[in-house]
């Protein structure tokens, strides 16, 4: 993957535990790389064994990291000058999955060859849809899973998710239900049954 995601896990894991942490977990993933470059290229293998060393030195399930680093990847990539293009794909958690595809085709205009995932979104309702999520990856559903529950926060959206069909059960994909709610915008200016 683009230097961009290992760079991502790095300020994550920086920024939370440490940067001798950081150091503990290049060494057990015997990852010798000094210094991760965005435009570069590497092999994916390289980010599975520093999800995998992270989860030993920190204790901590790979699926727990992996979410946090979903979450954690929409504030880094706009300090990474990818804000406005997050702006831009939606004003809302509907409108911004139905973008996705769109948003990582404008990724590719700066990073040549990304092979990136790809979105579907079906069954649209007023609160709920069902987000088809397709990879050549094996084992990311929960970085999509943190990803969707900070983009629930950003949107001010109350998030509710399910995998509902899975690769593991046969299915070509991922597929995941999700309940959306927009937050109440209007906060009580006192309360009623206050005695
Ligand atoms: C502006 C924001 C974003 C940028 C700059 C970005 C960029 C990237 C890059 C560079 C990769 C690595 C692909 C490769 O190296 O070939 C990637 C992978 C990925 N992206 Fe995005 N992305 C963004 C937003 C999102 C959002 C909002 C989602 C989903 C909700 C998403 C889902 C994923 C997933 C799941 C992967 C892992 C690779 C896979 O599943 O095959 N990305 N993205």
């Amino acid at each position: 993957m683009f230097g961009l995601v290992n760079k991502g896990l790095e300020d994550m894991i920086c920024s939370q535990y440490g940067e001798e942490i950081w150091e503990k977990i290049k060494s057990k993933a015997e990852v010798e790389i000094e210094a991760f470059i965005s435009m570069d290229s590497y092999p994916d293998d390289i980010t599975y064994r520093l999800v995998d060393a992270a989860s030993v030195v920190m204790a901590m399930p790979a699926t727990d990291i992996l979410e946090a680093f979903g979450r954690y990847w929409l504030l880094f990539t706009a300090t990474e000058g990818f804000g406005s293009l997050m702006e831009m794909a939606g004003d809302n958690l509907p409108e911004f999955l139905q973008n996705l595809d769109n948003l990582h085709a404008r990724v590719g205009l700066s990073f040549p060859e990304l092979q990136p995932p790809s979105f579907l979104c079906s069954h649209l309702e007023a609160e709920s849809l069902k987000l088809h999520y397709y990879s050549e990856r094996p084992g990311l559903t929960p970085m999509v899973v943190g990803m969707l529950k900070g983009l629930g926060e950003k949107f001010d959206t109350d998030v509710d998710i399910q995998l509902t069909n899975s690769k593991d059960r046969g299915n070509d994909h991922q597929e995941l239900s999700i309940s959306h709610k927009l937050k109440c915008p209007f906060k009580p200016l006192f309360n009623i049954n206050n005695n």
